[in-house]
């Protein structure tokens, strides 16, 4: 059983140095088309005949959890064909972006010495979902090979399963084919499956003979590997479906799903023999060799192919969002990145070289593809700082490796541990030091690089678990081992299919969960995004053929990703693949505050220095929260300012843009770093909006660039508006600001707006009115209760309502002395009444109380003449203490206290009395 199609045909390896490398006849008299035109002729035809041409699908799946790259036409149509899913079509045809460069078996090593191996190539393909079948398929095939094509009939032979009498008939039937052209194949070569379960079938295979002057025989003899004859095209009769067990089953539907490279078909149009010498890759190859100032067909051609192919596949990577890094698919991709710069730097290629090559690949391939076009200067950029950095090490590695294979007996493997600190060290990632080797003819010992990568995996955990954190985090760790770790896929998508790698609960793996149980999921990838740098960790819905679980939140703990989860239906097993549905609308929300806080930031930088620097955000779906260095409040006008600033990048609505560099090239280019996160190796760097001469990112007119791992909007006008709702106080020197985006803002404004329709009601004035209008009515308040306060006034001296009693005039040992009762008045009023009283007296003591509600103000006053023989403190005193008060104090001639008890008002006269006396 092939896996997939093979872009080597039947994995051989056909060397450059080949008789055959000339010229071929395939075609007879036509002029030869590019590989543009071809894909276009083959799309064109199926068009022609009822299939929608339907767009290449991401090379990272959506729908396949155990593929790590889309690599044939088929993938994105797979639950068509076991009826899983329906789409408005039942014919299709596609030229699929493919790449094969992962996992354990790949053609990596291949890639640049042989005449067809390539890490990125293109199927096309067409396909039948219960729709037409074999009858149809192979007319199709054979018209537009022989007649749109124009291939010569006598050069093609075909394979068939060894029981698939009904495709024997047919070529025979319709193509007219001899019976020893249809050759029947008893293996699994010509049973296609795309896996160990999933859709399956019998297939035919087409071969073109290049004649009997190149060595190699037909399809299933011993010479089968040879170049004679060379497979162009698959055709699959989907019919059956495999299970894990092993058991198989007949699909409802009968369907078809084919497959041919565009870069072998294109080569025979050309009359090429090598995939290489077609108009496109030899487009790239002279791209390079002009970048390079090399020959293209010198000594350094087979450099110039393998940087020909991995610009293919690292570009098209990259314009799918996936970003060089020392993890699963971007390690995958910073491998072909770092091989092809190792290439340019033997074609002795001072400067980064990679970066240069992109406006040709854009040429040629940006019309099939505008996703390329789209992604161009973030590519360049990120190849370019790639190879920057890769040189600084590249030097000195090569010159390690030279030095250690020098001490080495001939023809010795090179130590495992040499090939882990070439790794480990200067960035070597295994098939580099292995590429390196093959042109001296030696290899690596990889069991004692992969002894020495164990190793420093266990060092690695043992200094995080002797760091304190989560004691049960030796069970992720577990996982991380056995299972390896979660690739997050959430920048690009919020739906995916994950394969369940673990389940854990109260702290140990489990196999099952069931209805109403709580379980924490782990995958191995998932558009779940893990709490990290401030961003609140996601929800959403998990499903599996046999269950439904709620995901409540997502954390990660060794590059695992756990989703706390509850199952709401049937049961979730460990080993299933699952459907991902991350919550749409609160995930848009949480991105609009987190792309709202990288503004907010600078907006702030901007209005106060460059001494604000981040102390900690949170980034929730309902609001947003952003500590930083400042040590003032914000004045209004300084957070109008900075509301004001935001909301206009907003309006600027410019492309939010992600890159991967290195720590010390992101600051370089003015990137501000986040508190508390630790940097490694790489970096992400999220820049938006422009401003002239900021000095700025590669322009110099970036307004912000922060080193961030979250989820962003696509544009700053995604964000939509920005709402501050105040600054304050976190910390020493750390001040707040808590904002909103998005609906919440626009919820909160509207909240504002009809708060204020009813205060313009009630005052029945204009909304735009009502700042008048309350500042009228506040001065009229004032003024309204400076009178009440002096009629009180004027009330209590002249014995009216506010006289409570005892204003009269009494004299006790020559003093003149007047205690009165208020109400109505305030602590405050007293003073002016007592100077009032002593004016009227010329000479003598006051005492006033005043009932403030539950509470007694009082105040003594004493004429000048007198504060000798009498001081108003002590007859504040002596009569607080009388009402339930205690202390008292001013000056001799004007004292104020207060008592609680009012009607003890006669004792405290008394007792002022009797100071007076005395
Ligand atoms: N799926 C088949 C292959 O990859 C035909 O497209 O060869």
């Amino acid at each position: 059983m092939r896996r997939a199609f093979s872009c080597g045909g039947h994995g051989k390896t056909a060397q450059l140095n080949h008789p055959d490398a000339g010229q071929i006849t395939a075609r007879k008299e036509m002029p030869m088309p590019t590989l543009n035109e071809i894909r276009s002729t083959f799309l064109n035809f199926f068009e022609r005949n009822d299939h929608r041409i339907v767009d290449s699908s991401p090379l990272v799946p959506r729908n396949d959890p155990t593929l790590m790259f889309t690599n044939s036409g088929m993938v994105q149509f797979k639950n068509c064909f076991t009826g899983v899913e329906h789409r408005d079509y039942t014919r299709a045809t596609t030229s699929q972006k493919c790449v094969r460069a992962g996992g354990k078996h790949n053609d990596l090593d291949n890639v640049g010495y042989t005449a067809r191996h390539h890490t990125f190539f293109e199927m096309l393909g067409n396909f039948s979902f219960g729709d037409y079948f074999k009858e149809q398929a192979i007319p199709y095939a054979w018209d537009l090979l022989t007649k749109d094509f124009g291939i010569d009939k006598s050069k093609l032979l075909v394979t068939v399963y060894h029981t698939d009498d009904e495709a024997a008939s047919i070529w025979k039937k319709y193509a007219g084919l001899s019976d020893d052209r249809i050759i029947r194949i008893a293996t699994d070569d010509n049973f296609w499956s795309m896996g160990a379960t999933g859709p399956c079938g019998p297939c035919t295979e087409i071969f073109y003979d290049h004649g009997p002057d190149i060595w190699g025989g037909p399809p299933g003899s011993a010479e089968e590997d040879g170049d004679r004859f060379i497979e162009i095209w698959n055709l699959v009769f989907m019919q059956n479906e495999r299970f894990e067990d092993g058991t198989q089953r007949d699909l409802d539907m009968q369907s078809i799903d084919t497959g041919m490279g565009l870069e072998r078909i294109g080569a025979l149009l050309q009359g090429k023999h090598d995939n290489y010498d077609t108009d496109l890759m030899r487009a790239l190859i002279e791209a390079s060799a002009h970048a390079t100032s090399q020959d293209p067909d010198g000594p350094g051609n087979v450099h110039h192919r393998v940087i020909a192919d991995h610009l293919r596949s690292t570009s098209f990577l990259m314009a799918d969002g996936v970003m060089p890094s020392n993890e699963g698919r971007g390690y995958v991709l910073r491998r072909i990145m770092r091989r092809a710069m190792r290439h340019a730097h033997l074609l002795g290629a001072k400067d980064p070289v990679m970066h240069r090559l992109v406006p040709a690949l854009v040429a040629q391939m940006g019309q099939a593809y505008p996703e390329l076009g789209r992604a161009q200067s973030m590519i360049e950029e990120t190849l370019r700082l790639e190879e920057t950095r890769f040189k600084q090490t590249l030097d000195r590695g090569l010159r390690l490796l030279d030095d250690e294979l020098g001490d080495l007996p001939e023809g010795a493997a090179l130590p495992g541990e040499t090939a882990f600190k070439l790794y480990d060290t200067f960035g070597f990632p295994l098939d580099l030091t292995q590429d390196a080797l093959r042109e001296k003819g030696r290899s690596v010992d990889t069991e004692g690089f992969d002894a020495a990568m164990a190793e420093q995996k266990a060092k690695a955990r043992a200094a995080w678990s002797g760091s304190g954190e989560a004691a049960d985090a030796a069970v992720w760790f577990d996982i991380a081992e056995d299972k390896g770790t979660t690739d997050f896929l959430g920048y690009d998508t919020e739906i995916a299919e994950g394969q369940i790698t673990a389940l854990v609960a109260s702290g140990a793996p489990v196999a099952v969960a069931k209805t109403g149980e709580t379980v924490q999921i782990v995958l191995n990838q998932t558009p779940f995004y893990a709490e990290s740098g401030g961003q609140v960790g996601d929800q959403g819905l998990l499903k599996t053929e046999t269950g439904t679980a709620r995901i409540t939140d997502t954390k990660k703990v060794a590059g695992v990703f756990i989703h706390f989860a509850e199952v709401t239906e049937g049961e979730v097993t460990s080993g299933q693949a699952a459907q991902l549905a991350v919550d749409h609308a609160r995930r848009s929300a949480i991105r609009a505050n987190h792309s709202a806080t990288h503004l907010l930031h600078e907006a702030l930088r901007e209005a106060l220095g460059d001494h604000v620097a981040q102390r900690g955000s949170l980034n929730a779906e309902d609001r947003l929260r952003f500590d930083f260095s400042h040590t003032k409040p914000l004045s209004d006008d300084e957070l109008a300012k900075v509301e004001a600033d935001v909301n206009a990048y907003i309006r600027q609505n410019s492309a939010v843009e992600t890159r991967i560099m290195s720590p010390d090239d992101a600051r370089g280019l003015g990137a501000q770093a986040l508190f508390g996160e630790k940097y490694g190796d790489e970096v992400r760097v999220v820049s938006m909006g422009f401003e002239e001469g900021s000095g700025r990112g590669p322009d110099g007119q970036t307004y912000s660039i922060e080193l961030c791992g979250g989820t962003h909007v696509r544009q700053t006008g995604d964000i939509g508006v920005f709402v501050a709702l105040g600054d304050s106080a976190s910390s020493a020197g750390v001040r707040r600001i808590e904002a909103l985006t998005g609906a919440a803002a626009f919820d909160y404004l509207s909240g504002q707006s009809a708060r204020l329709s009813s205060i313009a009601q009630d005052l029945k004035a204009r909304p735009d009115e009502v700042v008048e209008r309350v500042k009228s009515l506040m001065d009229e308040r004032r003024a309204l209760s400076n009178e009440v306060a002096q009629l009180r006034r004027e009330l209590a001296m002249a014995g009216g309502p506010g006289d409570g009693g005892g204003s009269e005039v009494r004299e006790i040992n020559g003093v003149k002395f007047i205690a009165q009762v208020l109400s109505g008045v305030q602590g405050k009023d007293l003073p002016p009444l007592i100077d009032e009283h002593k004016a009227r007296l010329g000479s003598g003591a006051v005492l006033l109380m005043a009932d403030t509600g539950g509470k007694v103000a009082v105040a003594a006053g004493v004429t000048d003449d007198l504060t000798t023989r009498v001081s108003a403190v002590d007859l504040v005193r002596a009569a607080v203490a009388e009402m339930g008060g205690k202390g008292g104090g001013g000056r001799p001639d004007m004292a104020q206290g207060g008592g609680s008890d009012i009607s003890q008002s006669e004792a405290a006269i008394k007792a002022a009395e009797g100071v007076i006396s005395t």
